[in-house]
């Protein structure tokens, strides 16, 4: 079965194609960083319509590309949620008429199963059951996952996500939007031994977390060091690695007890935030303690992208699964209310 991916959840247009024979086919991605980064962040509006723009042409070069015709498609996966209602509603419209127009089949995919599920794109698969380390600008969660559909989740975030902490630090230390990526980089200039930021609610059972206690004490510490005149490039690389190690050193203890708690074996981490070195370094040594497997999708399936929303919806389609033609966009929906297949 080939299918279309459309994913236009937040400020990335991404188009795919998927065979569920052949495998990936196509994968273009359409990035509004430059839109955006005037303003430090994602302006819901501005994405909207740039993804109108976008959407089209984007579909039309990428069958281009992988020289096939419309009619050659056979489904079409579409982000339905959770994400920005406007960015949604494009995709959704789109995607929905373009079914309506070729009387193929369409359905609305959960863009953090997309994430969830992008490790499947590799050649290398886990096996059910395992524990995903679902971590993006949106969403931090622990979910036990026993097959497509099949999700629990073991715990989550209180506050903000991992990535929106990584996105506030680079705010803070003006290093650009996006946040991650920046303040990653900025890490690798950083002194190890300089700071030592907390761990957030390790000392409590449970696998919940919280990261606005390391932004109040990122930002206090960026404070003190300009009281003090050290505001330096030193003193914001040396903030970033501690800020960096402390974020992958409390996910990682989440995980280990996560994998106790399920008696599981084997973790995937997914999600725009999946993409940093040091929670994979982190997360690779734990693993290979424990004599246990470790899965990520390559760093471009990571952020967002039309590949994993195309084989998610692949999955689901060819497993007799569709929507009808109401094509509401779904801006909050659980990872737990999906339908197995
Ligand atoms: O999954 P994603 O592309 O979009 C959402 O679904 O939210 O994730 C975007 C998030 C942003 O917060 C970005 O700063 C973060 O992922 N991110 C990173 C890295 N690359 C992206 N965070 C830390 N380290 C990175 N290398
Ligand atoms: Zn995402």
């Amino acid at each position: 079965m080939l299918v279309l991916g459309i994913e236009s959840s937040c400020d990335e247009t991404g188009i795919a194609l998927y065979d569920t024979h052949k495998g990936l086919i196509a994968d273009t991605l359409y990035t509004q960083v430059a839109l955006h980064a005037q303003y430090g962040g994602v302006v819901p509006e501005l994405a909207s319509r740039d993804h109108i723009r976008k959407l089209t042409p984007l579909i039309q070069q990428t069958l281009n590309e992988a020289n096939i015709k419309r009619t050659q498609l056979q489904g079409i996966a579409y982000t339905k949620g959770p994400g920005l209602m406007g960015a949604l509603l494009a995709g959704t419209s789109v995607a929905r008429s373009l079914a309506y127009a070729l009387n193929i089949p369409a359905i609305g995919v959960h863009h953090m199963e997309g994430h969830l599920l992008a490790p499947m794109l590799e050649e290398n698969q886990p096996n059910f059951p395992f524990i995903c380390l679902l971590v993006s600008g949106g969403h931090s969660m622990i979910v036990r996952v026993d097959g497509i559909g099949q999700y629990k989740v073991l715990g989550d975030t209180l506050d903000d996500a991992a990535g929106e902490a990584f996105d506030k630090t680079a705010k803070l230390l003006d290093l650009g939007y996006p946040g991650g990526p920046n303040v990653s980089n900025f890490a690798l200039k950083g002194r190890a031994n300089r700071y030592k930021f907390p761990r957030p609610m390790v000392d409590r059972p449970g696998l919940d977390m919280s990261f606005s206690g390391l932004k109040t004490y990122t930002r206090n510490t960026w404070l003190k060091a300009i009281k003090e005149n050290d505001a330096t490039e030193q003193t914001k690389a040396d903030i970033c690695r501690a800020f960096e190690i402390a974020v992958a050193e409390t996910l990682t203890i989440k995980c280990k007890r996560a994998l106790e708690q399920e008696k599981l074996n084997c973790i995937v981490i997914a999600g725009g935030v999946s993409a940093n070195r040091s929670i994979r370094e982190k997360l690779s040594q734990l693993m290979n303690k424990r004599g246990g497997k470790i899965f990520y999708p390559r760093l471009q399936f990571c952020t967002d992208n039309g590949a994993m929303i195309a084989y998610a919806g692949a999955q689901r389609l060819l497993a007799g699964q569709q929507n009808d033609l109401n094509f509401a966009a779904t801006p909050r929906w659980s990872l737990e209310n999906l339908t197995p297949i």
